[in-house]
């Protein structure tokens, strides 16, 4: 089924009448391509999805969790954790405490990658880790810690680079056993991180288009990377203030490779790349 901007229209107000979520400001692009898969998958016409919708609580947060995009990695883009190693995050070390929150953090994986960094850099202690994202199935995963192995592969050429080598420096290699930070089970196919990280975050459900700064706490790192995406353009402008109103000064944001804030707040940034640093 092709999905027209009524259908859409139809569908986002359906949902935001008769649950929490307030999806209007999402990107129309990816919204239509979702939905578009959600039908297909539960094999339902649009006006039977907006009537269970309409009638089912349990169905409009099961279709939220289905619209939202949850793919992540363990030191996802490595590039962009050397920079945070080599550039971003010595900047803190003489701090007493060390804020950062992870919004949108999908399954965890991107926080995981903060705490082996921040442990691997002596700064793990001062360290105090939030993470949050709208999708509770995500959260629980990540509150586990536990992912798959042979799909994901990746993650230890993810780790070599970012925790063994250092690129301004080849002949550098620090000998670090993955041992120290997770458990690969090949005949599970589980790779699981150790308590000693799981313990450390505090993960929240918030939801970004409607919810302020649940943590009581202002930050020094805000990492928010491939989330912005999916937002409209006035929806990615009311994150922007969330995230300035709530980092210290010279605190620092870190959006995804591809995102980049325009607009009224680009003023109120430096940008380096990817990093963003509160004047
Ligand atoms: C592609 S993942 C990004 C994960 C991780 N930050 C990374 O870059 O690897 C996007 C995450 O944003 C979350 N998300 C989408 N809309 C949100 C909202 N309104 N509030 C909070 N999180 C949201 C999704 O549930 C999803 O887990």
């Amino acid at each position: 089924m092709n999905i027209t901007d009524q259908d859409l229209q139809f569908f986002v107000l359906a949902l935001k009448n008769s649950s929490n979520y307030d999806l209007t400001e999402y990107s129309d692009k990816s919204l239509k391509r979702r939905l578009q898969k959600i039908l297909a998958d539960k094999n339902m016409d649009l006006n039977t999805l907006v009537g269970t919708i309409k009638t089912n609580k349990n169905f409009s947060e099961d279709v939220v969790k289905e619209i939202t995009v949850n793919t992540t990695e363990l030191f996802r883009d490595p590039q962009t954790w050397q920079t945070l190693k080599f550039r971003i995050l010595p900047r803190f070390k003489n701090n007493k405490t060390i804020n950062i929150w992870h919004a949108g953090c999908s399954t965890g994986q991107e926080v995981y990658s903060m705490l082996i960094l921040l442990n691997e850099m002596g700064l793990y202690d001062k360290a105090k880790i939030f993470a949050s994202d709208i999708n509770t199935d995500v959260l629980d995963q990540a509150k586990k810690g536990i992912y798959k192995y042979r799909f994901n592969i990746s993650y230890l050429d993810n780790f070599d680079k970012v925790i063994k080598q250092n690129p301004f420096n080849y002949e550098e290699f620090n000998e670090v056993p993955y041992e120290k930070y997770f458990d690969i089970d090949k005949s599970r196919d589980t790779l699981t991180m150790k308590k000693f990280l799981t313990e450390k975050p505090i993960f929240r459900k918030h939801d970004l288009v409607r919810d302020g700064n649940l943590f009581f706490a202002k930050f020094d790192l805000i990492l928010c990377r491939n989330v912005i995406i999916y937002f409209n353009y006035t929806l990615q402008n009311k994150v922007f203030e969330l995230f300035h109103s709530n980092l210290y000064p010279k605190g620092v944001l870190v959006l995804g490779m591809h995102e980049t804030i325009l607009g009224p707040h680009a003023t109120k940034f430096e940008k380096l790349g990817q990093f963003y640093v509160k004047k």
